[in-house]
């Protein structure tokens, strides 16, 4: 089947068809991707069927691989690369990270060379519930009303974990895509702690008229997941977030293995 881009929603998204990542693809696939990546800014491939290995090697297309700060609980055994995020239990423990991204956030966003993307593949699922929305924060930026730009301004914001405090980084609110040239609002509410150089209600009424802005349904696409789906998300103009309504319900499985493509100083 030729390799066809369809896209799936308004708001972002597209779905990679006639291409099987468990082979190594061509050098003018890889350029269809790619530019799809940058035009799309979320990827969905169906049907794959990978090996640890296999996802590590296609994500290395991409850049090299950046290691979670998590990983050293989380990482799946002999494969340091990839990160579970699983609710699955083994003697009483979880097997992964059971809760990651409980808030709209852009991954590893605290790091001074934050994420460029993520890639990840479902391997268990449950019957419901367990979407990843995912929200275009280009268009939100284009969109949003000029008082709140101005009220930014050139302003930076300081960024931490929420696991490890001591992890912290400051970028720009509104930050430029290194490839793209485009800008798009880089702050979410999981990780951004303040706005630089303002009083400390003044950046939490502001974060939150931008949160309000960028969480609007014209910005998001909720990805409902089928086993084999390999979702690629651009961590440098994406939020994303997952459903975890049914958390706490011992029926409900979720098993998934992401990698972490590393990226460049926001400007
Ligand atoms: C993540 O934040 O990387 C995980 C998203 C998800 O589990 O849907």
């Amino acid at each position: 089947m030729p390799l066809m881009i369809r896209q799936l929603s308004e708001a972002l998204g597209a779905e990679v068809i006639g291409l099987d990542l468990s082979r190594p693809i061509a050098d003018a696939e890889f350029v269809r991707v790619h530019r799809a990546h940058l035009d799309h800014h979320v990827l969905v491939f169906r049907e794959q069927q990978l090996t640890p290995r296999q996802q590590i090697e296609f994500s290395r297309r991409f850049g090299p691989l950046d290691a979670h700060p998590s990983q050293g609980d989380a990482h799946l055994a002999g494969h340091p690369e990839i990160l579970v995020i699983s609710t699955r239990q083994e003697n009483g423990k979880d097997v992964g990270i059971r809760n990651a991204g409980p808030l709209w956030h852009s991954d590893l966003a605290y790091r001074q060379q934050p994420s460029l993307g993520s890639m990840l593949y479902a391997i268990e699922l449950p019957d419901s519930g367990g979407n990843t929305g995912f929200a275009n924060m280009v268009k939100a930026y284009e969109r949003l009303p000029a008082r709140l730009k101005a009220a930014v301004g050139e302003r930076r914001a300081l960024f931490s974990s929420t696991r490890n405090l001591s992890l912290l980084a400051h970028h720009p609110v509104f930050r430029t895509h290194p490839e793209t040239g485009r800008k798009s609002i880089f702050v979410n509410p999981q990780l951004t702690k303040s706005i630089d150089g303002m009083a400390a209600e003044d950046s939490a009424a502001l974060l939150s008229e931008i949160y309000v802005h960028c969480q609007q349904p014209e910005f998001i696409y909720s990805h409902e997941w089928r086993p084999g789906d390999l979702v690629f998300w651009d961590n440098r103009c994406v939020l994303h977030i997952a459903d975890h309504t049914r958390l706490d319900d011992p029926t409900y499985i979720r098993h998934m293995h992401r990698t972490t493509i590393a990226g460049d100083q926001p400007f």
